[in-house]
């Protein structure tokens, strides 16, 4: 059989090439079932040889849906005014990291939207304090709670956070300023992301795909970024109109089943382009398909973030629409995860805080 350009890209790519910004391009441009089933196999070989089998977890614990931000896609920016805004209490999220470690989960991710006050800043630090302690140093801390300044973040650290997550949506300068209000700068991001490498964070990234005039260049250059800036783990996943918010409304008719392959695309081709990151199977996926995360491990991503908030919180916390799980509690979240995962053949990394083997050089 002649072996089509394509296959032999891939082959290169499993056999240690570095791939190109041209490479990545045709990779991306995947479009016949026999290109996208050699992709995602070649993908699931790629995370098989680097980082295993195992799904690592982290108890997601979206803690406030109160954002300073507008983000013209995201159905908790500040205009929204439609939404019941909540903080959950002190004793609610240690509760929530006290449910992780009966779990086992062995570790958790503090999300929230952007807040930069002095006294958010103090009590988020008093709250790591407290998970480490009550959970004896065993629970992991990712914090996912924006931009903000240096010192924050290094008192954060200090208080025991390891991992910070902070997406820049699009590496594209042009797409960045459409979909956000001008007073956002991605400069900004870059900065906090190298203030958050600087200060000794296993710093994750990571941007939305199949935004509205966003192309395979676009999603080859978000390859590139995340190669330059060295990063340990990557959450992406496809947009998702929200319909209280600008973006949301200008959007014509969407697809799901094409939103949900191009995310996989771009989790597949990132994961032959890093090799040794942590990649996370998003809930986005999820919305799309109710086996959307199982396809994105089978893609290449390795992570999986349960949802531990409260379920009387989870409808507040609508980023997009049709965001699922939103009726279920942590205990039923956590049974319907191990029957998906069991499903596709694979474990689950419990106890364990799963830091990537790429940043295992910079562990604490
Ligand atoms: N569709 C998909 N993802 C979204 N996010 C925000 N709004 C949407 C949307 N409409 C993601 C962004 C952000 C994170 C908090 O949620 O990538 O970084
Ligand atoms: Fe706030 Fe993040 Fe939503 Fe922007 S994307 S409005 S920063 S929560």
């Amino acid at each position: 059989m002649v072996r089509t350009h394509y296959e032999a890209l891939l082959e290169a790519a499993l056999q240690g090439a570095r791939l190109e910004k041209h490479d990545l391009i045709t990779l991306l441009s995947a479009e016949t079932p026999e290109e996208l089933s050699m992709l995602f196999a070649a993908a699931y070989r790629m995370k098989l040889r680097y980082v295993g089998g195992v799904v690592r977890l982290r108890g997601l614990i979206e803690i406030s849906n109160i954002c300073v931000k507008n983000c013209h896609y995201c159905g908790i920016r500040r205009g929204n005014t439609a939404l019941a805004r909540y903080t959950m209490t002190r004793e609610e999220i240690l509760d929530a990291a006290r449910l992780a470690l009966e779990f086992d989960y062995g570790s958790v991710v503090l999300q929230a939207g952007e807040r930069c006050d002095r006294e958010w800043a103090d009590w988020i630090a008093g709250i790591i304090r407290e998970i480490k302690e009550l959970s004896g140093g065993r629970l992991g801390i990712t914090l996912s709670l924006g931009e903000e300044t240096r010192e924050t973040y290094r008192k954060w650290f200090e208080a025991g956070a390891h991992r910070y997550l902070l997406r820049i949506e699009s590496s594209n300068p042009e797409l960045y300023a459409k979909m956000h209000p001008a007073d956002h700068h991605f400069a900004r991001r870059e900065q906090c992301l190298a203030d958050l490498g600087e200060i000794g964070y296993q710093v994750g990234t990571g941007v939305m795909t199949g935004l509205p005039r966003q192309d395979a260049t676009d999603l080859a250059e978000d390859i590139l970024f995340f190669r330059r800036h060295d990063v340990d783990m990557i959450g992406m996943g496809p947009y998702i109109p929200h319909p209280a918010t600008p973006m949301g409304r200008e959007c014509g008719d969407f697809d799901p089943a094409r939103a949900l392959l191009g995310a996989r695309k771009m989790i597949a081709v990132t994961r032959l382009a890093l090799r040794d990151v942590n990649i996370a199977s998003t809930t986005a996926l999820q919305a799309l398909a109710p086996d959307g995360r199982e396809q994105g491990l089978l893609s290449g991503a390795n992570v999986i973030m349960p949802n531990m908030s409260p379920a009387a919180n989870r409808p507040a916390y609508a980023l997009y629409t049709g965001k699922p799980g939103l009726d279920e509690n942590a205990e039923e979240t956590r049974a319907a995860l191990e029957k998906a995962i069991a499903m596709i053949g694979e474990k689950i990394g419990y106890g364990e805080w799963g830091d990537a083997p790429h940043s295992v050089p910079k562990r604490r």
